[in-house]
């Protein structure tokens, strides 16, 4: 038992007086596609070996008890009696609505969890706690629903209670994370292949700003529309189903004054991002981490000039890997406006440009970024 394990068992035998059955359920990173997982894109996510444990046992009774050990906050409500709430009650909470809305035979239990995830990293410490509670539920009750349905449940989940209009992508990613491997996800089918993780002498190291702007998720909100009101002229202007049908940038320029200038700029980074992951995963297929690293470098540049996600604080992180040799690719990572930067860095350096970032950083905005060497994991699973 590791400590994340022994800690909701031991809170969970306190609190209820019973053995509960313990579950783990991954964060993510994403390699390559950044805002498309939402406009039928590809994107590149592996699950990581940080994540939330759940410890859960069905009680009997017709009520719910949750008590998360990262807020030290308990919350328990009658099974008919799920409703909308505030905070982290909200992830747990849209989970087991979405269940009761396909009418599944849910009754009371019990469930302590608790996470090591840092929280606003754009690591998808929300989408874990989704997965890891749908994964556990699904289990515990039988109801047989498999990782693809458990994902599509946790993205209305979040649609929902949180009110974020999520993609598919971290929960995708939690649930279905193989160690060693990388997925590559078809957001409009949904549906994915693996292929193993090869850095033959590098890391990836993600470097956590500690900044998150307030406006991250109505902002991320905000830029899901201006994707739809983009596709609704181009549908038609271009006879069209979705953004990955343009493989011409010209198509594109075409339609430009058809559209507002953000949202046009929005647009063009869509067809560019879809681009580059399918360039970046074949890429990756045949070893050229360098290549791939460029195309990195350029969807920062998007998601900085034309999505307008990134903040100062990112922008100066993804700075300093952009003038350091020995990174081959760095990006901000997430939903934006803070959270950390993915860099892909020579194994030898690593230690070096995490210090010398660190102090430049640190010498900027008085905050000391914190710094995690990745490695992936298995997806959502019964320990
Ligand atoms: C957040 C969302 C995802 C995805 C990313 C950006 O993590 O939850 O669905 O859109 O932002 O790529």
């Amino acid at each position: 038992m590791n400590d994340g394990t022994q800690n909701v068992t031991s809170r969970f035998r306190e609190k209820y007086q019973a053995a509960p059955v313990l579950f783990f359920s991954p964060g993510r990173i994403n390699l390559l596609g950044e805002h498309v997982d939402y406009n039928d894109g590809y994107v590149m996510p592996a699950a990581i070996n940080m994540g939330v444990y759940y410890a859960i046992a069905p009680n009997s009774t017709a009520t719910i008890n949750f008590y998360s050990i990262d807020f030290d906050e308990s919350f328990s409500t009658p099974v008919t009696g799920v409703q909308k709430n505030e905070g982290w009650k909200n992830y747990v909470l849209g989970v087991v609505d979405q269940f009761l809305k396909l009418g599944k035979d849910l009754t009371g239990f019990d469930c302590v969890f608790a996470g090591d995830i840092p929280v606003g990293a754009g690591m998808s410490s929300s989408a874990a706690v989704e997965a890891g509670l749908a994964f556990a539920l699904n289990d515990v009750f039988g109801f047989g629903m498999n990782r693809k349905e458990l994902a599509l449940l946790c993205q209305r989940a979040e649609h929902t209670y949180p009110g974020v209009q999520c993609g598919i992508m971290d929960m995708y990613a939690s649930l279905n994370g193989k160690k060693d491997h990388v997925l590559l996800l078809d957001c409009r089918n949904i549906t994915h292949d693996y292929f193993p993780l090869q850095l033959d002498g590098y890391r990836i190291v993600l470097l956590n700003s500690k900044v998150h702007h307030s406006l991250a998720s109505g902002e991320y909100n905000v830029r899901r529309q201006y994707c739809e009101e983009g596709m609704s002229v181009l549908k038609k202007e271009l006879s069209i189903q979705s953004f990955r049908d343009i493989d011409d940038a010209a198509d594109l320029l075409r339609c430009k004054d058809l559209l507002r200038p953000e949202v046009f700029a929005c647009c063009k980074y869509v067809v560019e991002e879809i681009g580059r992951t399918q360039k970046g995963a074949a890429l990756l297929q045949q070893n050229d981490l360098a290549g791939f690293g460029k195309l990195m470098f350029e969807t920062h540049e998007g998601l900085s000039k034309l999505y307008k996600v990134s903040c100062a604080e990112i922008d100066f992180l993804a700075g300093l890997a952009m003038a350091d040799k020995n990174v081959l690719g760095a990006r901000l990572m997430g939903g934006g406006f803070g959270g950390c930067t993915i860099n892909i860095i020579k194994e030898e350096a690593v230690n070096d440009f995490v210090e010398e970032a660190g102090t430049a950083y640190q010498k900027a905005f008085g905050i000391l970024p914190e710094a995690y060497i990745m490695q992936t994991a298995d997806g959502t699973r019964r320990l």
